[in-house]
């Protein structure tokens, strides 16, 4: 990568001129400009040497670079204000990268367990569940198409005591007519009135209590009704993960790791690490400032914490990982510190396998229609049908006579891809407000506005190729002569920056970012400089940075989960 290149050659500048100086080796490091007239790239590094060597900035600058050369890549090299370097590089080493734009493997070798989604049964999605269905969908691709090994891991919440409360309420409250039409809604209401009943009702909550010591047991009629819970909320997922594109190597729930339950309490007991409370058996963490964790209940249950412990034990055994990444909403924070702590003083995982956390805040809905009682309850088919809805309007407007079902299945990608990237684009941890008009225009940094800048560029490739089709623009050098060319395979050869640092960060918004700033640039590209009126030579140029721009856009939106049509 670029950066990386510049780095690697200014560090060397940097040592050779000053050798003594260990605060020398550490300088060097070359980040993109922010205004062309300030290079292509630029290093700062001087003012920080300042102390050190006690020298003015300018001076280490200019002593740094003093005859240094790195001929084929850089043009030209000036010390400017107070002491920056700028890096000019040459036009033929920018086109040569902008046509080699591809993602360096920087994971080959290594594996990814990622947690993600992961939503509970008898119960709908909550905007919290498909936040990470979204985020954790992207980082899942990211890190596979830097070469890692990836697991994912759909954990649903298939265990623990609300089972109780779900069976004794389906056979007392359940309408089958409701259960055949949406399983996990007729679920939770079920589930929502026998708990607010065994809230009253002592007997009842008393009778709730035995169903899940009686399924826990094994009992068959029990057992039976809950896999068919299980069977009903899978297969209301799986249409949802259907249409957003996501695929789960695996969905282990939390049922999988029971049997290994009472075995990690015993061996936090024995560890020292537990002991009990008031009949409960607790972790006490406030040394560490993490308070206490709860591992078994009073009543002999497990918690949260057990069930995930005895769950990153089984992932080191089954896949050996370098990284489990975790993707939930903020409020789990504590959860997974303490988790994380507890599974490190365990040695649950060796030292060189990270433990990571990726939260984000809950993003803001429209009012109405998506929120129930809960507040921030969400239906995401209702979601996805509104952003279809609203997406097919779209479509229609455009093409008045597109056959029904293309435009169907076109208005389906839009509005989902408009779904996904109004999530994707933001900072995770920031809270959002989610809007239909911002989603779906056309003309912001959304979702169909990249989508609509990519299917520009087919038609104009169309169009070329009916004109020209002795042309093979795939062969042409790519000159750069005018500065919004430039720009772009400067912007082209950023690709994989962009795609590394997404990953390594998780945060797709890196790579959203990026693609917008780039369809940004060829739309400047576009209305400024003729393609098809150009003279030879030039005219294939300009039609090979368009299908690079395309290219990159297309494989930058899939990264994201984001279908690309080629008409829109
Ligand atoms: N089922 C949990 C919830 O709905 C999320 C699980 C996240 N993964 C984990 N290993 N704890 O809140």
């Amino acid at each position: 990568m670029i950066d990386e290149e510049l780095t690697a050659w200014l560090r060397g500048c940097f040592q050779r001129a000053f050798p003594d100086v260990p605060e020398a080796a550490q300088a060097g490091r070359v980040v993109l400009s922010q205004r062309p007239e300030f290079g292509d790239f630029q290093c700062s590094d001087a003012m920080q040497l300042a102390r050190p060597l006690r020298m003015a900035p300018r001076q280490i600058a200019q002593k740094a670079v003093e005859g240094a050369s790195l001929p084929g890549v850089v043009a030209k090299v000036e010390i400017a204000g107070a002491g920056f370097i700028n890096i000019t590089l040459e036009n033929a080493y920018i086109a040569e990268r902008a046509c080699n734009n591809g993602i360096p493997a920087r994971g080959a070798g290594r594996t990814m367990v990622i947690d993600y989604s992961s939503p509970n049964v008898a119960k709908p999605m909550h905007i919290g569940h498909i936040r990470s269905t979204v985020i954790g969908c992207a980082i899942d691709r990211l890190h596979r198409a830097v070469g890692y090994r990836v697991v994912a891991d759909n954990h649903i919440g298939d265990w623990g005591t609300q089972f109780g409360i779900i069976i004794k309420g389906y056979r007392a409250f359940v309408n089958q007519e409701a259960l055949a039409k949406d399983a996990t809604e007729e679920l939770e209401r079920v589930y929502v009135q026998s708990y607010a009943k065994a809230k009253e009702d002592p007997e009842w909550m008393e009778a709730c209590r035995l169903e899940t010591v009686k399924l826990q047991q094994g009992d068959p009629e029990n057992r039976a009704l809950w896999q068919e819970f299980i069977r009903l909320s899978c297969h209301s997922f799986d249409e949802i993960f259907d249409r957003l594109g996501v695929r789960f190597d695996t969905t282990r729930g939390e049922s999988y790791y029971q049997d290994r339950l009472g075995p990690m309490v015993e061996t936090l007991e024995k560890a020292g690490l537990a002991h009990e409370s008031d009949g409960a058996m607790i972790v006490d963490l406030s040394e560490a400032g993490l308070d206490v964790a709860i591992v078994r209940k009073r009543d002999g249950g497990f918690n949260y914490t057990t069930t995930d412990l005895a769950t990153v034990a089984t992932r080191e055994e089954d896949y050996h990982p370098d990284k489990i990444v975790y993707v939930t909403d903020d409020r789990q924070q504590l959860h997974f510190k303490q988790f994380f702590h507890i599974s490190r003083l365990l040695k649950l995982v060796p030292d060189s396998c990270s433990l990571e956390h990726v939260w984000f805040g809950l993003m803001r809905l429209p009012e109405g229609t998506f929120s129930t009682r809960q507040g921030n309850v969400i239906k995401l088919a209702a979601l996805l049908d509104e952003a279809h809805r609203r997406a097919l309007e779209v479509v229609r407007r455009n093409h008045p006579d597109m056959p029904d079902a293309e435009a169907d299945a076109l208005a389906e990608k839009v509005g989902v891809g408009a779904v996904k990237y109004a999530d994707l684009s933001q900072d995770p941890r920031t809270l959002i407000t989610f809007t239909w008009d911002k989603a779906l225009s056309l003309e912001g940094n959304s979702g169909p506005y990249l989508q609509y800048a990519y299917a520009r560029i087919q038609s104009v490739l169309d169009k070329h190729r009916a004109q020209f089709p002795a042309d093979r623009p795939e062969a042409a050098a790519l000159r750069l002569e005018d500065p919004v060319e430039r720009t772009l395979a400067l912007q082209l050869a950023q690709f994989p920056a962009a795609v590394v640092r997404a990953t390594e960060t998780y945060r797709p918004c890196v790579l959203a970012d990026y693609l917008y700033s780039l369809s940004q640039t060829y739309s400047s590209f576009y209305q400024r400089l003729p393609f098809l009126k150009a003279e030879d030579g030039v005219r294939e140029s300009r039609i090979r940075l368009c299908r690079l721009v395309g290219d990159v856009l297309a494989k930058g939106l899939c990264l994201l989960g984001i279908e690309a049509p080629a008409r829109m």
